[in-house]
């Protein structure tokens, strides 16, 4: 059994609730520091429950991370052997009308994070980064070598924190760092008890088709069906969140090999999905009708984007398993039990 200890940032959200209860069923001791600002302590109240036993070794800290003095509290109390940082502000819309709130939430973060870790000696890392910053790929499916770009406040983010790292580990070799190219991460723990809770209006495909089909919404606008795919809607690499979280697992495993560097790796399924077939997918999954609206291409949107899986698969020894049914399976088990998410529908902004 691993006894590591390690800090999640960010990890009351969607993706770090799924990889904390990873985690401490795997053995390591886990400390969460996450502000709630698109969170809350019930999420994490439910992974302590679902890790049983294990979640004796959960801890939470609510800070923002460029609180230097609450971060330094955190170093200071205890010895981390590496971290993940997934806090940061994630949608693309927002970062286009508040692009200095992305720029400061994501970089002053990752920054005051990185500056803190170095002053106690703690140097390996695993950062959340995006898909997006393959921008409108030229070809699929997309290789970790691909040309980078960002189309958004957001991606740039994600691509200039990437820099960053680099940099961090070419001026002191002793960092380890992986940067994980996340795909569509969707679907939530079969339990149904944790899973995405967005804010207001959701951004992302599966989120709004969930809340259609709980009666929060009447219709699913999609977002163009001209495009050259198999329907005309757009193609995305959809990746099981219970996959995605295992992915971290083995990062954190990765790290303990001698001189990785900074390294980065897709973490997707190597599958393209239309939009039409996901929404297909739910509706055979959830026993529910998603009236759709056919519009115009959203801004910024490439037409077909999956990953190359090799690298991953080679060097982390990992591979998603689950497909879209069982991904609309488990979104919709979380759907239907939790229909206004950790809230309720007096909270709701609908
Ligand atoms: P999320 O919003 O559910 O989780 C992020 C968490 O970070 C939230 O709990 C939020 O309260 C916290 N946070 C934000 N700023 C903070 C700060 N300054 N200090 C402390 N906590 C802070 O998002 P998620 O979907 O779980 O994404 C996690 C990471 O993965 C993000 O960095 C995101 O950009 C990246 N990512 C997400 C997706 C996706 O589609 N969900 C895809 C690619 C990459
Ligand atoms: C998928 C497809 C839409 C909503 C975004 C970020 C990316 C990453 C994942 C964080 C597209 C269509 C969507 C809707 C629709 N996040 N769609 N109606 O754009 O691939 O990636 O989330 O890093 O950075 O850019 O995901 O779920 O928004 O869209 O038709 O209401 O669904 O046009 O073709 P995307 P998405």
């Amino acid at each position: 059994m691993i006894s590591k200890t390690v800090l999640v940032t960010g990890g009351a959200g969607y993706i770090g609730t799924h990889t904390v209860l990873q985690l401490l069923l795997a053995g390591f001791k886990t400390v969460v520091v996450d502000n709630f600002d698109n969170s809350s302590d019930v999420a994490i109240r439910r992974v302590k429950e679902l890790a049983g036993e294990f979640g004796n070794n959960l801890s939470f800290h609510k800070a923002d991370l460029r609180d230097r003095d609450a971060l330094e509290q955190i170093f200071v109390s205890t010895k981390f052997d590496a971290v993940i940082h997934f806090a940061g502000l994630k949608a693309v819309g927002e970062s286009v009308q508040k692009p200095l709130l992305y720029y400061n939430n994501n970089l002053n973060g990752t920054i005051t994070l990185l500056e803190v870790m170095a002053a106690h000696g703690c140097k390996k890392l695993v950062f959340s980064s995006s898909a997006t910053v393959y921008g409108w790929p030229k070809e699929v499916p997309c290789t970790e070598e691909f040309p980078l770009s960002a189309a958004n406040p957001y991606g740039r983010t994600k691509l200039i924190i990437e820099e960053i790292c680099r940099d961090v580990y070419n001026s002191e070799q002793d960092w380890k760092i992986i940067l994980l190219r996340y795909f569509n991460p969707v679907g939530a723990h079969p339990s149904g008890y944790i899973g995405e809770d967005p804010r207001g209006i959701p951004n992302n495909l599966m989120p709004f088709v969930q809340q259609v089909a709980v009666g929060r919404r009447p219709t699913l606008t999609v977002f163009g069906n001209d495009y050259n795919t198999i329907d005309g809607t757009g193609v995305r690499d959809f990746i099981h969140v219970v996959d995605l979280a295992y992915g971290h697992i083995a990062a954190l495993l990765k790290l303990d090999e001698s001189n990785i560097g900074c390294e980065v790796y897709n973490l997707g399924t190597g599958k393209g999905t239309s939009v039409l077939e996901m929404v297909r997918a739910f509706e055979q999954a959830s026993g529910k009708k998603i009236p759709l609206l056919m519009a115009g291409r959203r801004p910024g949107d490439a037409e077909i984007v999956y990953a190359s899986t090799e690298k991953a698969e080679r060097e982390l020894n990992w591979k998603a398993k689950y497909g879209i049914d069982e991904m609309c399976r488990d979104q919709w088990n979380w759907a239907s039990k939790n229909p206004y998410g950790y809230g309720s529908e007096e909270d709701s902004t609908d």
